[in-house]
C-alpha cells in the first residue's frame, strides 16, 4: 500500500460532504442547527438514533455506538482499511493524492499495476457490451433469460459475453494502447505453444467479473455455453492482481445489506448470488466452488458475524461446510447452515419455487452443530447396536463443543430418540464443553477422540468490544429490549465523565482552564483518560488528530461531539458536571468503605452531600441561564 502525504488526509476530509456521503446509505433529515438524523446504517432500528454533525465531520449512533469521521464511515461500510478509505474518498471527491517518497522502482510497479486494473475494467465493459449488443451473443442472452435473470440484475453484476473469435479482446485492447504483455499479465491472454502468439483466454463464455471489496475488477470467471466446452467454468489464473483464494464473489454488492443484518449468506456459485440478489436477498456472496480458504473466511467475517452456509447438499458441499467450521472456529464467526433441498442449489430454488420460498429456506437455517448432528445420524446405520455405538462415537467431538445449554439439551433428546435409548444414558456417554473429566465412551466407541473439531457455535455470542456496536454487553434497562441493539455498558461514573467532556466541548473557553488543572488520575478508566487527554488537547476541534487505527477513541469522540452539538455553552453546567463526577466517585468510596468496614463513612457522606448540594445549585443555575437566554 502506498503511503500518502499527511496533508492529503486533511485535504480529503475538507472536501468530503459528510451528509452527502452518508445519505448514500441512509436517508438523513435535518434535526437541528448543524445536525442531521436518520436510521442507523449499522443496525436495524425503527426510530432514528443515528446523528450526523457535518460541521465537525462526525457521526454517532446512540443505539449501537457506531461512530467516527468520514474515513471511519467508509472503512466500516465498505470493509476497507484506512488507506483504502482515503483512496476511495479522494476518488469520489476529486482529490489528487500525493504518494510520499516512493522509490522509482516502486512507482513504476504501481503505475504498471494501475494500468492492468484499468485494462481489466475495460475488458469487463467490452464483454458487457458484447453480451447486450452482438448477434453472436443471442444464445447467451437466451440462456440467461431462460434462467430467469433480468437485465437489471445482469447489469448490476456486470455479466458479459466473451466472443468465440480468437482475438477480439486482444485486438480491442491493442487499439486502446495496451501491449500483448499487459494482456497476458492481466490474465486475459494465452500464448500459443508453437510460435507463442497471443490469443484471448475467454471465448464463447458468459463472463462474471470477479471484484475486490470496492468493486474493482481483478479477474473473471467464465461459464461455458456449449456442452462441448471444458471446463464448465474457466477462471483467470492467479497472478499479480488476481488471487482466487482471496475472492468472495459479490462482496461489494452484498456489503451494505450484510452489514445491516450482521449476516451474510455464502453460496457455491455465481448464479446463486445473482438469483438470491434478484429475489431481494442481497446479502448473498459465493465462495466460487467448494474449496474455501482462510482468507475467504476472513472476508466473510468482515461482512457479518453470522455466516449462513447455503451450499449444495452433496458431499462436496458438506465437506466444504466442515472445512468452513474448522476455519471459522478460529475466528468468532457464528456459523449456521441453510437446509437445501436435495439436488438443488439456491439459484434452482429461486427459479423453481420463487423468491418467497428462497427467503423461507434461508429463514430455516440451523446452528452448525445441529447440522453436524443430523449429518452423523444420517450417515449411521441405526438398525443395530453397533451402528448406534458408532454414531455416538462420531458425535462425541460434536458434543465436546457444546456447553450445557438449551440447544445441547434439545440435540441430546433428538439423538436419544433416534437411537432409541434413554436420554440420561446417552448423555453420560457424551462429553460436555468446558468440563475436564471425559465421559466414558460407549462400548466399542473408539471415535476420533473428543475435542478434535472445534467447529460450530460458541454459546453466549458476542465477544468483547469489537467493531461498531458488534460485541459488548447488553444494557437492556437503558436501551430497551430490541435484540439488535448491543451497546457497551457504561457505568454511571463513566457516563458522568462523558457528560462533563461533552459540556467541555460545548464550552471550550472555560474548559481550557478547568481541564488544564484537572488531575488525569481522577478519571475512572484508561479508556476515559485517553478520551480526556484527546479532548483537552483538541478542545476546539476534537475531530482533529484522531489516530487512524483507534476505532474506540474515534467512537467516543464522535459521541461527545454529537452530544455537545445539543448543548449550550455554560460555565455553571460544566462545573456542575464536574461536581457530579466527584459525587459519584465519593458514592463509590462510601460503598467500598461500608463493604470493607474500614470506617470513615460519616466523613465521606458529609463531603458527598456537600458536593451534591453544590452540584444541584450549579445545574439549577445553568438551567436558569438558559431559560433567560432563550
Ligand atoms: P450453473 O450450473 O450455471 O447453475 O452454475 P452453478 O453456479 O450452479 O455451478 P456449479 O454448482 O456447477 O458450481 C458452483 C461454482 O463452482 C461455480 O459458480 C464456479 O465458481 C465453480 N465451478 C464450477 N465448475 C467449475 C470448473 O469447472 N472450474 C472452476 N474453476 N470452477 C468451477
Ligand atoms: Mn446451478
Amino acid at each position: 500500500m502506498p503511503r500518502y502525504e499527511d496533508t492529503d488526509k486533511d485535504k480529503v476530509r475538507d472536501a468530503v460532504d459528510l451528509v452527502d456521503l452518508i445519505s448514500t446509505r441512509t436517508e438523513l433529515r435535518r434535526s437541528g442547527p448543524g445536525e442531521y438524523k436518520g436510521l442507523c446504517p449499522f443496525h436495524d432500528e425503527r426510530t432514528p438514533s443515528f446523528h450526523v454533525t457535518p460541521d465537525k465531520g462526525m457521526y454517532y449512533c446512540f443505539g449501537c455506538g457506531a461512530g467516527g469521521d468520514a474515513f471511519r464511515f467508509v472503512q466500516e461500510t465498505e470493509g476497507l482499511d484506512f488507506v483504502g478509505a482515503l483512496e476511495s474518498l479522494a476518488q469520489r471527491y476529486g482529490i489528487e493524492l500525493t504518494v510520499a517518497d516512493e522509490d522509482p522502482a516502486a512507482a513504476e510497479r504501481r503505475r504498471a499495476r494501475e494500468r492492468l486494473m484499468e485494462l481489466l475494467d475495460r475488458a469487463a465493459s467490452f464483454y458487457e457490451r458484447f453480451l447486450w449488443e452482438s448477434a453472436e451473443a443471442e444464445p447467451a442472452r437466451a440462456y440467461l433469460r431462460d434462467r430467469g435473470f433480468t437485465e437489471e440484475t445482469l447489469r448490476t453484476f456486470r455479466v458479459g459475453y466473451a466472443p468465440s473469435a480468437w482475438d477480439k479482446l486482444f485486438m480491442a485492447s491493442r487499439r486502446q494502447g495496451y501491449g500483448a504483455r499487459e494482456l497476458f499479465d492481466a490474465g486475459l491472454g494465452l500464448r500459443s505453444k508453437g510460435e507463442g502468439r497471443l490469443y484471448d483466454r475467454f471465448r464463447r463464455r458468459i463472463t462474471f467479473p470477479l471484484c475486490d471489496q470496492r468493486g474493482r475488477v481483478l479477474g473473471f470467471g467464465a461459464r461455458a455455453l456449449g456442452k462441448d466446452q471444458q471446463p464448465k467454468y474457466l477462471n483467470s489464473p492467479d497472478g499479480d492482481i488476481f488471487h482466487k483464494g482471496d475472492i468472495v464473489y459479490g462482496s461489494h454488492l452484498a456489503r451494505s445489506a450484510a452489514t445491516k443484518a450482521d449476516e451474510v449468506i455464502a453460496t457455491e456459485g455465481y448464479m446463486d448470488v445473482l438469483a438470491l440478489h434478484q429475489a431481494g436477498i442481497e446479502n448473498a456472496v459465493c465462495i466460487m466452488g467448494t474449496s474455501l480458504t482462510e482468507r475467504q473466511v476472513g472476508e466473510l467475517a468482515k461482512l457479518g458475524k453470522t455466516v449462513l452456509l447455503a451450499l449444495d447438499a452433496d458431499s462436496a458441499g458438506q465437506e466444504a461446510m466442515m472445512k468452513a467450521s474448522r476455519v471459522a472456529a478460529k475466528s468468532k464467526l457464528n456459523l449456521r447452515v441453510v437446509p437445501m433441498p436435495d439436488g438443488l442449489d439456491p439459484a434452482d430454488v429461486v427459479q423453481q419455487e420463487g423468491a418467497d420460498a428462497a427467503r423461507e429456506m434461508v429463514g430455516r437455517s440451523v446452528p452448525f452443530v445441529r447440522f453436524q448432528v443430523e449429518r452423523e445420524l444420517d450417515r449411521a446405520d441405526l438398525s443395530h447396536a453397533e451402528g448406534k455405538d458408532a454414531a455416538i462415537a462420531a458425535l462425541r467431538p460434536v458434543f465436546a463443543t457444546l456447553p450445557p445449554s438449551a440447544l445441547r439439551q434439545e440435540l441430546l433428546a433428538h439423538v436419544a430418540g433416534q437411537v432409541g435409548l434413554d436420554e440420561a444414558l446417552v448423555s453420560s456417554w457424551l462429553p460436555v464443553a468446558g468440563e475436564r473429566a471425559a465421559a466414558p465412551a460407549p462400548p466399542r466407541g473408539g471415535g476420533p477422540g473428543g475435542g478434535g473439531q472445534n467447529g460450530g457455535r460458541r454459546n453466549g455470542g458476542g465477544g468483547g468490544f469489537g467493531g461498531g456496536g458488534g460485541g459488548g454487553f447488553r444494557d437492556d434497562e437503558r436501551f430497551g429490549s430490541s435484540s439488535a441493539v448491543l451497546t457497551p455498558r457504561v457505568s454511571p461514573l463513566a457516563q458522568a465523565e462523558g457528560d462533563f467532556l461533552a459540556q467541555c466541548i460545548a464550552t471550550p473557553d472555560v474548559a481550557a482552564e478547568v481541564l488544564a488543572g484537572l488531575d488525569l488520575d481522577s478519571f475512572s478508566s484508561d479508556a476515559m483518560r485517553r478520551v480526556l487527554v484527546h479532548v483537552r488537547d483538541h478542545l476546539r476541534a476534537p475531530q482533529d488528530g484522531l489516530p487512524e487505527d483507534d476505532a474506540m477513541l474515534s467512537r467516543s469522540v464522535a459521541k461527545l461531539v454529537t452530544k455537545a452539538a445539543d448543548l449550550a455553552p455554560s460555565r455553571a453546567a460544566l462545573q456542575g458536571q464536574l461536581a457530579n463526577i466527584e459525587v459519584l466517585r465519593l458514592t463509590g468510596q462510601i460503598a467500598e468503605a461500608l463493604a470493607s468496614g474500614t470506617g470513615g463513612v460519616a466523613a465521606l457522606r458529609q463531603r458527598r452531600d456537600q458536593l451534591a448540594t453544590r452540584r444541584d445549585a450549579l445545574i439549577a443555575q445553568a438551567i436558569d441561564e438558559q431559560a433567560s437566554a432563550s
